[in-house]
């Protein structure tokens, strides 16, 4: 029913001899919207002064791919917002599938591109906690570079997670967008979609992969690990 039908029960009901505050709970307001909480956030790093990563690949990456998934994600709501409530289930399960893909896109690149920029160095709580998880620090590492080579070719993420449920870090495989593992928050991501490296590494995914380690924002890394308890 769309909002002009809610309007025309009303004035059918006030017709009936109820009160007007009593026709006034039947229209219900639109959904509402906060499209002050999808904003693009700049890159906090120089895009120039990467190691081994160009300025043209991160800009476009920033200015395309996640900029669109934000723009994407504000559309989406925009849309949800304005149906009317008689609409089908397949119709609001489509537009409900598409805004996790954009939200989460948009969330996604936030904590790959944050953790980049070549600052600090990896901390004495994140170092104890990669050792109770993966015995040493390179185990960890190896097994998240080839957790990520494992996904050249197609598309998806990686993440070092503090998982609530486990109580420890892990490593999660993610073909796209919507797979994670639940309960958990993200200490590190890295973007595997070839869009993130294809200009600059063509085919050669193990040297983009190898170019985000030499990148990686430590202090950042370091405060969301300090943000678990
Ligand atoms: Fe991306």
């Amino acid at each position: 029913m769309q909002r002009r039908d809610f309007m025309a029960l009303g004035a059918a009901t006030l017709a009936n001899g109820l009160t007007a505050a009593t026709a006034a709970d039947t229209v219900p307001e639109p959904r509402a919207t906060h499209p002050e909480t999808l904003t693009q956030k700049p890159l906090t790093f120089n895009p120039k002064k990467l190691d081994g990563i160009s300025e043209k690949m991160i800009v476009s990456h920033h200015d395309n791919n996640y900029a669109g998934a934000v723009k994407r994600s504000k559309a989406i709501e925009e849309k949800i917002a304005a149906l009317s409530s008689s609409v089908n289930p397949f119709e609001l399960g489509a537009l409900k599938r598409e805004q996790m893909v954009a939200l989460n896109s948009m969330i996604l690149h936030e904590y790959y591109f944050d953790a980049l920029g070549a600052a600090g160095a990896m901390e004495s709580k994140l170092k104890s906690m990669l050792e109770f998880s993966f015995r040493t620090v390179s185990e960890w590492e190896n097994e998240f570079k080839k957790t990520a080579l494992s996904l050249s070719g197609g598309s998806g993420w990686v993440f070092l997670v503090y998982n609530e449920r486990i109580k420890r870090l892990e490593n999660v495989w993610s073909w796209d967008h919507m797979h994670g593992l639940w309960d958990s928050k993200i200490i590190l991501a890295l973007d595997m979609y070839e869009h993130s490296y294809q200009m600059d590494f063509g085919a050669n995914a193990k040297g983009y992969i190898d170019a985000f380690f030499k990148n990686i924002n430590w202090d950042v890394v370091n405060a969301r690990i300090g943000a678990i308890a």
